[in-house]
């Protein structure tokens, strides 16, 4: 494993380059013609329209536009007034129009927009296959939606909502597991202007409550459960538990819509909760679409930042549209007619979802595909089982999971035919060149070019990456800007870098994706992004360029940690920590992690009355508070590492020294970092030694 999931140095924008990776493979042969015929053929063809992109952004961003449809035309492209940028101004569009209505229009209607299939498996085992026994169905579920079946289902449910009073400009909050009417719900919202806040259905019913607050949202669909490796996750239970500790305040739920999937046991309110069926049979078929100012809302989506309280990153209408539509066609390569299927096996619950499951893709017209469940099981070729069945020809997943899918050993995809697959793309954080010629070799035959996306939730979209045909690849590298995008690498004062020399990522010039706000924070937009380097968008990243100008990411600079592709900001996991009543103070810092790439590392200051007596009582309190932390937030932070200390590492200015136990986590038990000002010697010792397990 390499160690570049965490940057050498944290602190200050010097940071060393830890890597040094020199494999460059062209695209492969034949791949033009393989993929539909290649948009950018060649990479001097892609300098070429980039730099068309930067010095003429209004014509190369409003041919783009112009290729989706709008009920009324823009007066300009581009207004940026730093921080603040709008994007073709005074336009007006729809984006659930773009992605559904517009294919109709074209005489496509019977075309298939969504390829769904869910998890339970008959034979496999657990309630699901039971259930799915006594229904008949012999096989894995699947449901293929057209862009007719969708446009029925998207209507009734817009209707629905606006039956229970929904109004646009209204946030409808999207608690469900990862079913066709997930991706129907958010559609919906997007055809009536009602923006969406979909929350992870991993995360807990605080981090429900937190959301609904800051969001002010009065609305909340969810299912009865969702299957994950064949159990049931109890969604409706947690959302009980957010509106029961709402109940009676200002921020009282009024509505919750249940979709019955799993057919488990919940418990009803008579006032609050209505079933999805019976609110749709009773709406109406036709739903026109809400004709939207390119700078309305169209979601909010919650993020991790450097401090406890989660952010809700605002995207508006017209230019994430223009931007997901666009990356998604030419990152990979979408060209209807052509038998493409495409994959993301992300979670609509993150960003990644939204844009490459929903948004860009259905505009582009290919079949999108959404998976359910667990990527092993009912075993670990699952995936490769959907691929060969499906013959999906794009496939987009999480270095973290192509490390789970190393260990559990190549048999699984060799088993299988991928020879439909054509583009390979990876997300969410740095892919170390292992996993990258794993991917490369054992999924890709050594065809498949690899697009690996640096992007953000912030950024809405791809901001650097490579093109399937055109951009030569080296395993860890990014590669190049998108089109538009205006990428540096400078220090604290803003001077660019040179070559080899690692520094903060930044982006100079507005992008039409880019997110226009924290939601009810304004101080915390301008303090997050850009205040820290002049002028500029600062994405919270670490990175060089090498000679090629290619670019490496070297993972956050801030206090973030990016644990399997999803981000967490420590002070999150700390808070959760803090919370429990044994602990007084709490630290949390990444370290490796061989399958997530960085893991949670957390040192704990336990009050008089909870030090544990022995060995296994600690054992029992670092079981406690792991579950405790998923209560707060949800499974995705339950730290790997528990460490119990008497006092935390901290400099004579009273900072907690994280650097120290960063690298302490990391297995320098020795401790080769600088500890000059460190305040009392001994707390290292001690940190030192107690060691888990
Ligand atoms: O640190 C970068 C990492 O993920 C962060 C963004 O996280 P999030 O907003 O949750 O979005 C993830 C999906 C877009 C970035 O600041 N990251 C994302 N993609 C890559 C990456 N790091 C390296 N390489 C990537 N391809």
């Amino acid at each position: 494993m390499s160690n570049h999931a965490e940057p050498a140095v944290t602190e200050s924008a010097s940071i060393e380059s830890v890597l040094h990776e020199n494999r460059v493979f062209q695209p492969p042969e034949g791949v033009s013609s393989r993929i539909g015929g290649a948009y950018v053929k060649s990479l001097d063809q892609y300098h070429a329209l980039y730099k068309r992109s930067i010095e003429d952004p209004d014509g190369f961003w409003s041919e783009a536009a112009g290729e989706l449809h709008w009920f009324a035309p823009w007066s300009s492209v581009v207004e940026w007034k730093l921080p603040d940028a709008k994007w073709f101004v005074g336009g007006q569009t729809n984006v659930c129009y773009n992605c559904v209505d517009r294919q109709i229009a074209s005489g496509h209607g019977d075309d298939v927009a969504i390829v769904w299939e869910g998890e339970p498996v008959p034979g496999a085992g657990g309630a699901g296959a039971a259930l799915q026994y006594e229904a008949g169905i012999s096989g894995p579920e699947v449901r293929k939606l057209t862009y007719n079946d969708l446009k029925h289902d998207v209507c009734k449910f817009a209707n629905a909502l606006k039956n229970l009073g929904v109004r646009k400009g209204d946030v409808v909050t999207i608690y469900m597991g990862m079913v066709p009417e997930l991706a129907v719900a958010v559609l919906a919202c997007a055809r009536i202007g009602a923006p969406h806040s979909v929350i992870f259905g991993g995360f807990s019913s605080s981090a429900i409550v937190d959301r609904v607050v800051d969001a002010d949202s009065k609305v909340i669909v969810t299912c009865d459960g969702a299957w994950r490796r064949g159990a049931i996750v109890p969604l409706k239970d947690n959302v009980d538990a957010a509106c029961n500790e709402l109940q009676g305040s200002a921020n009282a739920v009024r509505n919750v819509i249940v979709l019955k999937r799993c057919n488990n046991n919940i418990s009803w309110n008579d006032v609050r909760d209505t079933w999805w069926h019976e609110l749709v049979d009773n709406a109406a078929d036709d739903c026109p679409c809400e004709h939207m100012d390119s700078e309305d809302m169209l979601f909010l989506l919650y993020t991790s930042g450097s401090t406890g309280k989660p952010k809700g990153i605002v995207h508006t209408t017209g230019g994430y549209m223009v931007f997901t539509y666009l990356t998604s066609k030419y990152v990979f390569n979408l060209v209807p007619d052509q038998q493409q299927v495409f994959w993301c096996t992300a979670d609509v619950g993150w960003v990644t979802g939204h844009s490459y499951i929903i948004y860009g893709i259905l505009p582009n017209r290919v079949p999108t595909v959404m998976y359910e469940g667990a990527p092993n099981y009912p075993q670990p070729d699952r995936f490769w089982d959907i691929v060969e069945r499906h013959k999906v020809t794009q496939f987009y997943t999480a270095p973290t999971a192509i490390r789970a899918f190393m260990k559990w050993g190549r048999e699984h995809p060799d088993n299988h035919d991928l020879s439909s697959l054509k583009v390979l793309g990876t997300v969410g954080e740095p892919i170390n060149p292992e996993a990258w010629m794993w991917y490369h070799e054992v999924i890709g035959s050594e065809k498949c070019p690899i697009v690996d996306t640096w992007w953000q939730t912030e950024t809405g979209g791809h901001m650097i990456t490579p093109l399937p045909a055109a951009t030569p690849t080296v395993p860890g590298s990014c590669t190049l800007p998108f089109f538009g995008i205006d990428a540096v690498i400078v220090d604290d004062n803003g001077n660019e870098q040179p070559v080899e020399t690692g520094g903060l990522l930044a982006i100079r010039k507005p992008w039409p994706g880019m997110l226009r706000g924290i939601h009810g924070d304004r101080q915390r937009f301008i303090d997050t992004y850009f205040s820290r380097i002049k002028g500029m968008y600062f994405a919270g990243d670490g990175a060089k360029r090498d000679a090629r100008g290619n670019f490496w990411i070297m993972g956050r600079v801030d206090d973030v940690i990016n644990v399997s592709g999803h981000r967490l900001g420590t002070m999150e996991v700390e808070s959760a920590l803090v919370s429990h009543e044994a602990v007084v103070e709490a630290a949390v810092v990444g370290m490796p992690h061989e399958i997530k790439g960085t893991g949670i590392a957390a040192f704990c200051t336990l009050g008089p009355n909870h030090q544990p007596a022995d060995k296994s009582n600690a054992e029992k309190l670092r079981s406690t508070l792991r579950e405790h932390v998923a209560q707060e937030i949800g499974a995705i932070a339950k730290p790997d590492m528990i460490r119990f200390t008497d006092a935390l590492p901290k400099t004579r200015s009273g900072k907690i020294m994280r650097r120290l136990l960063r690298s302490i986590a990391s297995g320098d038990e020795q401790g080769t970092q600088d500890t000059t000002t460190l305040e009392d010697f001994t707390v290292l010792a001690k940190l030192r030694e107690d060691k888990e397990g």
